[in-house]
């Protein structure tokens, strides 16, 4: 079967790697037909790195010129649904990376668009690929841990340095990126929290602007979720804190899950919690569990498996792991937890008022220090391990 021709837009760190991968033959499906970058170094860099494919200064010479089927946009977020759009409309299959965007109403826009367009629309959630991850998935969404009661994610081993946020100029300033921790590191793992536990009702968000860094978003981050269950949750992340912590700890009438250090630790009651706490005789009562601990079945394929997973939808019709529109789930919650930092800590219900959050972030963006200059980084076309999940 004939490849996808495939642009990558924005070749950065990140479009470095996925385009890397591309013309490696990494991802069979997907050929790297043309690349884009607004920065002449980049392109500079392209011409020497994948000779013989085209190379663009903007998105509307990629798309004005034709020739691809396919494009993966890994722009600064701000730009994430434009880009997008720009190409949805040319008729071209896109996959996006995260988030899908900095505002809710926007991303809804790109998802309604791309919902008629009939073209595969995929978002770049790979921290999705990890065994671990899906298998507690599988598990509470199976009902096997019963009734949720508590989830509790501990993710604070994003550490980044001054140096990185000095990396790029559009990082960490409203006008350039649009948030903080819980818009660039944290959604995959709002993605993963709301991937296994379910839409939290409302959330309530302490949004630190520059506990750590000198810079102007949020590099620190707690949220208080409500089920509408009445399950509680709290998630909290940061990219100051050494060493950090990635934990998930899920309980349920029926057990308990522990997430950490690359094992899944599972407690199974014999009998539910809530059918031993009103039957009893007892006043108190020890666990009687069946206790696993589950490691990973396989690798986490991490990046080249959404692109493998892209490249299947779109030439065989696959069910895509991380569809677009789920992009929206995460991102409607860290719209609600800026929202409700915002608004004096208030509890925000899901989906935010998207009018207000709109407005809200525009009054930082126009405040905001950004000027454009050119990035300090120097991509080589690998794929970083603080990209992958890491215990
Ligand atoms: N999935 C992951 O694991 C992961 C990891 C890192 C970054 N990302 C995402 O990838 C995106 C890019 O991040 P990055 O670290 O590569 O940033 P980066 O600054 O290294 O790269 C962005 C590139 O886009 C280019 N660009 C800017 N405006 C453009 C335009 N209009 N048209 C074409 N190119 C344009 C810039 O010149 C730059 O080369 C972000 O949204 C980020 O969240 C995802």
């Amino acid at each position: 079967m004939e490849k996808v021709k495939t642009a990558v837009i924005g070749i950065g760190n990140m479009g470095t790697a996925h385009a890397q991968s591309l013309w490696d033959d990494r991802v069979p499906g997907l050929a790297l037909a043309a690349v884009c970058d607004t920065d002449p170094a980049r392109l500079a860099y392209a011409a020497k790195a994948w000779p013989g494919v085209a190379c663009y200064a903007s998105e509307d010479a990629l798309l004005a010129a034709g020739g691809v089927q396919a494009a993966i946009v890994a722009v600064p977020h701000p730009l994430h649904s434009k880009i997008a759009s720009l190409a949805l409309a040319a008729g071209l299959h896109v996959l996006v990376e995260k988030p899908l965007d900095v505002r809710l109403s926007v991303a809804q826009a790109l998802c309604a668009q791309a919902k008629a367009s009939g073209k595969v629309f995929a978002l770049m959630l790979n921290q999705r690929t990890n065994p671990l991850f899906a298998k507690a998935r599988a598990i509470v969404q199976g009902g096997q841990l019963g009734q949720l009661k508590r989830s509790v994610w501990i993710i604070t081993n994003w550490y980044r340095t001054q140096h990185y946020y000095d990396s790029g100029a559009w990082r960490a300033t409203w006008a350039g990126e649009g948030g903080g921790v819980l818009l660039n590191q944290a959604p995959h793992n709002l993605d993963l929290w709301q991937w296994i536990c379910g839409m939290p009702e409302s959330v309530t968000g302490y949004c630190d602007v520059a506990r750590y860094h000198h810079i102007e978003v949020e590099d620190d981050a707690t949220i208080f979720a409500k089920y509408p269950n009445g399950a509680t949750g709290v998630f909290i992340t940061s990219t100051g804190e050494m060493p950090g912590t990635n934990r998930l700890e899920i309980a349920g009438t029926k057990g308990k899950l522990v997430l950490e250090n690359g094992v899944l630790k599972w407690w199974r009651l014999k009998t539910p919690e809530d059918a031993i706490r009103f039957a009893s005789s007892d006043n108190f009562v020890t666990p009687d569990c069946d206790y696993q601990e589950l490691t990973p079945d396989a690798p986490e394929s991490a990046h080249i498996g959404i692109l493998r997973n892209f490249a299947d939808a779109i030439s065989h019709g696959a069910p895509l792991l991380s569809p677009g529109e789920d992009g929206l789930k995460e991102l409607a919650i860290s719209n609600a937890a800026y929202l409700s930092q915002w608004t004096g800590n208030a509890a925000m219900p899901l989906p935010p008022d998207t009018v207000l959050f709109d407005k809200l972030l525009a009054e930082r963006v126009k405040t905001s220090a950004y000027k454009p200059k050119t990035d300090t980084e120097r991509p080589d076309g690998r794929y970083s391990r603080r990209w992958q999940v890491n215990w």
